[in-house]
This record gives C-alpha cells, structure tokens and sequence, in this order.
C-alpha cells in the first residue's frame, strides 16, 4: 500500500483548544469510589485521593474533566454531597441502581481536581430538578461570599469562589432512559431558562446545552434544531455523545469509525448554523463531545439487573491494540475539526470505559487506550493543520468506501515543529507514506512511535500493565522537504518532526 500527504502551514484548520483533551468522572461504578477515592488505599492522601491514580491522570495531561454525570447526573441532588461528610445522606442512585454514599461531593471534587491539574466541568440535574437548584448551585460555587449559598461553602472549607467556568444544562435529555428525559421543545425551555439564571449568578460561565446522545438517535437532527431554537441565545457549546464497538467480525467497520464521528460532527455543526440564520442570530456555537469512546456496550448487557450495591464493578471495558488504534483515530477526528469542536470529554476517566484501572487495595495501570490519548494531549497543541492526502480505500459494510489513511497535522506553539498523527486502517498490509513537507524547509529530523502489534487483540491486565505500549520505529529523516515512513498494519502513530 502507499500514499502520500503534504503537509503545509498554509492551510490551517484553526488553533486547538486543549480543552478537547478532557475527561469525565461520572459517580458509577468503581469511577469514584476505589477509583480516584480510595481512603485507606496505601497511596491514598489526607483526603483519601489514590496518588497512584492521580500520577496517571497527570499523564494525560487533562486540561477539563466532567462531573458528577452523565445518567447519575439527573437524579441527584448536590446539595447531599456537601458538610460534614457523616451527616450526609445514603440514597440509591437510580440511573446505575447503586448505593450513593455522598462521601464525595462538589468540594472533595474540587480539591482533587486541582491536584489533578484540570478544571471542572460541572453538570446541573434538569432531570428531576430545575432552574431553581441550578442557580443555587452556581450560587454555592462561584459566588464570592455574603449570601447563603456562598457562605455554606466557605463554611465547608473553600473560602475562594471555585470560579468554574463550564456548566453543562443536564445529561443525555433526549434518552428515554433518561431520568426526566423530556421532548426537545420542553427541554429547550428549561435550558434556555436555567441557562439564564445560572447566568444572571455568574456572567462569565460558558454553558453547553445537551444533544443528541448519538447519531442513530430517531430525533437526532430535530432535537438540536428544536432545542437551539428556544435555546440559542443563552449557549455556547452543544454536546454531542459517541460510542463505538466492533460488531462481529466486522474489524474494517470498527476501524473506520472516525468516518462516522466526522459524519456526526458536520451535521450537529450544520444544523446549529441553520438555526443561526433562521434566528439572525451573529454568534457561532461550537461543539462540546463531551462523552466519546469505544464501549462495548454488548457485554455488558443485563447489568441493570444486578442487585444495587456500593461502587459495583460495572462496564469496566478492556482494551485492545485495535481499541487503541480507534481511539487515536477518534482524536484525529476531533482535532480535524478544531474551529469547531472546542471541549472533549473521553468517557470516563478510570475504572469505567477508561483508560486507567484499578484494584481495590492494589495497583492502578494504563489500558491500551492510554497511549494515544496521552500523546495526542502531549503533543497535539498548537494549530491544526489540514494536510493533502492521497490514500488508497476499501469498502466497509458500516460507513461505505473508507480511505484506508487518516491523518492530521499540528503545527506546535513553536511555529516550527510539526506532529503528524496518522492511522493505517489496512488490518493486514503496511502503508508507504511519502510526506511532502517542502513549505516547512527548516523540518530535518524527528521519531516516530506507534501502536501496532503482532496481536491486534492483545491488552493489559493487572499483571501485564505494559503489555500494550507505544514503539519507536526508525527515525525519519527529512531529504529535499520530503520523508518517507512505514506505517504498520492496523497502527496509529504519532510521527514528530523538528
Ligand atoms: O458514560 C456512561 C454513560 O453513557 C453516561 O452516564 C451517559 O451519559 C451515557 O449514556
């Protein structure tokens, strides 16, 4: 196989904001509890936060995470998670049919939020609940003090305003598993009118109205034109939500499924367009994917029947070289679409669909899925660069022709380096690429790692946690402005020029 790229800082896509490198800790399963919370653990600190996890998120170098939820988001009421943590009430969680202690709330988030080094990305409940806690929650976080809600919190321990920047306007509405799932229209008005509350407590907050929980949804389309339409003026981001798995044997469909995300992305940007010309509106909303990853969603099936427990093990996904190679190309996908797509949230962040596991009591380690993810925050910021591809492509049953290469260039702060993140979706044969880089004259040497494998399926576990790993591959060097590089079968790989 071969194909070509020129890369060429003419053509620029937009700056990245490294808040599409962001994360998600939803209170389900073992994310929280024996996830990033774990008192008593050996490496747990004063506030019962695992260090041993805490040095794997720093590796992510995650800018933005997610909080409280997701599904758990819209039963619950947050005013149960803070004071005195004996005095704070046991309730079932029903979204994931767990027992919800209450031992974290928003200020044991805070904290270990900042020793994460990530800010916040709050979520109010607009399913069992409405404008009126909405504010108050705004209220408790980011006003200074003097009013009831603000001084609870400096009783509580924080006597600075939190200052969080980013709320999100509930979970999934538009999901009949929802709690309080609603039609677009009525969720629009409450969206519009929490939205302007929350506002009225803090101008500076920048909010994300709720989408389409993913692109096959039967509303999709309509609920974000409904929505935006009742709800444009006071947003500024729409979410959008994404899952993938390998449906049978089918690898080609699953390896292209950065085809549908892309698909996905063009059309929320559409739509939220036509909604800003139908209602003269002058500002451009950008997108907030704040939920995307691989997940399994099949093996996991028949969990909403397990009895309700305490942080359960629930949809704790392994992950794959393959897995890795899609997640990688997911990324590029995002960053293909940097002057629009401004947060991103992998879902979730450990334990749960995630890059890092733990055992309770035991050790933490990075899933396939890891690497990608913490090269691409690592080296992914800067500008994005469109390059022009030439690549042979094949046919899959899921997305129709694919081109077999996906790649995106970022020119780094620098000006002058330049990261090429590039995806062989060919499972079997390796792809020639020949890279012309003739407008970057100064570009002469650079690495290139990969992740690729004899076994595509292989993962890591407890007691093989490097099992799957980047490699480093020859060198490439640049001659006459151009290079040439050997991309793996099946590979992701990140190619680093100076
Ligand atoms: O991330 C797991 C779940 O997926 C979230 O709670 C929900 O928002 C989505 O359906």
């Amino acid at each position: 196989l071969s194909a070509s790229l020129i890369v060429d800082p003419a053509f620029r896509v937009g700056a990245v904001d490294p808040r599409i490198y962001g994360s998600f800790v939803e209170h389900l399963g073992r994310c929280v509890y024996t996830g990033i919370y774990e008192p008593g653990h050996p490496t747990a600190d004063a506030d019962g936060f695992r260090q041993d996890v805490l040095e794997l998120v720093r590796g992510l170098d995650v800018p933005i995470v997610r909080y409280p939820g997701g599904n758990f988001v819209s039963a619950y009421n947050w005013e149960d998670g803070v004071g005195p943590a004996a005095d704070r009430p046991t309730r079932i969680d029903l979204a994931w049919r767990s027992i919800e202690t209450n031992q974290v709330g928003v200020d044991e988030f805070q904290r270990w939020a900042g020793r994460a080094g990530a800010e916040t990305m709050m979520a109010v409940n607009l399913g069992t609940r409405g404008i009126d806690e909405a504010r108050a929650f705004v209220e408790y976080c980011n006003h200074p003090s003097g009013t009831a809600w603000s001084d609870r919190r400096r009783a509580n321990g924080a006597s600075d305003p939190y200052g969080i920047k980013v709320w999100c306007l509930g979970n999934e509405m538009d999901g009949p598993w929802q709690i309080g799932h609603k039609t677009a229209f009525d969720y629009g008005r409450l969206a519009a009118e929490a939205g302007k509350a929350m506002r009225l407590v803090d101008p500076d907050i920048e909010l994300v109205v709720s989408g389409s929980s993913h692109s096959r949804m039967p509303t999709f389309g309509t609920w974000e034109r409904v929505t935006l339409t009742e709800a444009y003026d006071v947003v500024d981001h729409i979410s959008m939500h994404g899952y993938y798995q390998q449906h049978g044997d089918d690898r080609d469909s699953f390896l292209a499924s950065a085809v549908d995300t892309d698909r996905f992305i063009d059309a929320v940007v559409a739509t939220a367009d036509h909604v800003r010309a139908v209602g003269r509106h002058s500002k451009r909303l950008t997108i907030a994917f704040d939920e995307w990853n691989v997940w399994y969603q099949s093996r996991f099936a028949g969990q909403e029947n397990l009895p309700i427990a305490e942080a359960p093990a629930l949809i704790e996904d392994v992950y794959s070289v393959t897995d890795a190679v899609v997640v990688g190309n997911l990324l590029i996908s995002l960053l293909r679409h940097a002057d629009r797509v401004k947060i991103g949230c992998q879902a979730q962040l450990v334990n749960v669909i995630a890059p890092i596991m733990t055992a309770k009591g035991g050790p933490a380690w990075r899933q396939s899925i890891y690497h990608p993810y913490a090269l691409t925050s690592r080296h992914g910021r800067g500008t994005v660069l469109r390059p022009e591809a030439k690549s042979p492509s094949h046919e899959t049953a899921a997305h129709g022709e694919v081109p077999l290469l996906d790649a995106v260039a970022v020119l780094q702060d620098d000006d002058r380096s330049v990261a090429l993140f590039a995806v062989n979706r060919d499972q079997h044969e390796p792809m020639t690429l020949d890279v012309d880089v003739r407008s970057l004259p100064h570009l002469v040497t650079g690495e290139h790692l990969a992740i690729a494998d004899d076994d595509p399926d292989a993962v890591n576990d407890r007691d093989h946690p490097d099992r799957v790993a980047p490699r480093r591959l020859a060198a490439p060097k640049v001659d006459g402005g151009r290079l040439q590089l050997v991309l793996p079968p099946l590979s992701w790989n990140l190619i680093r020029l100076t």
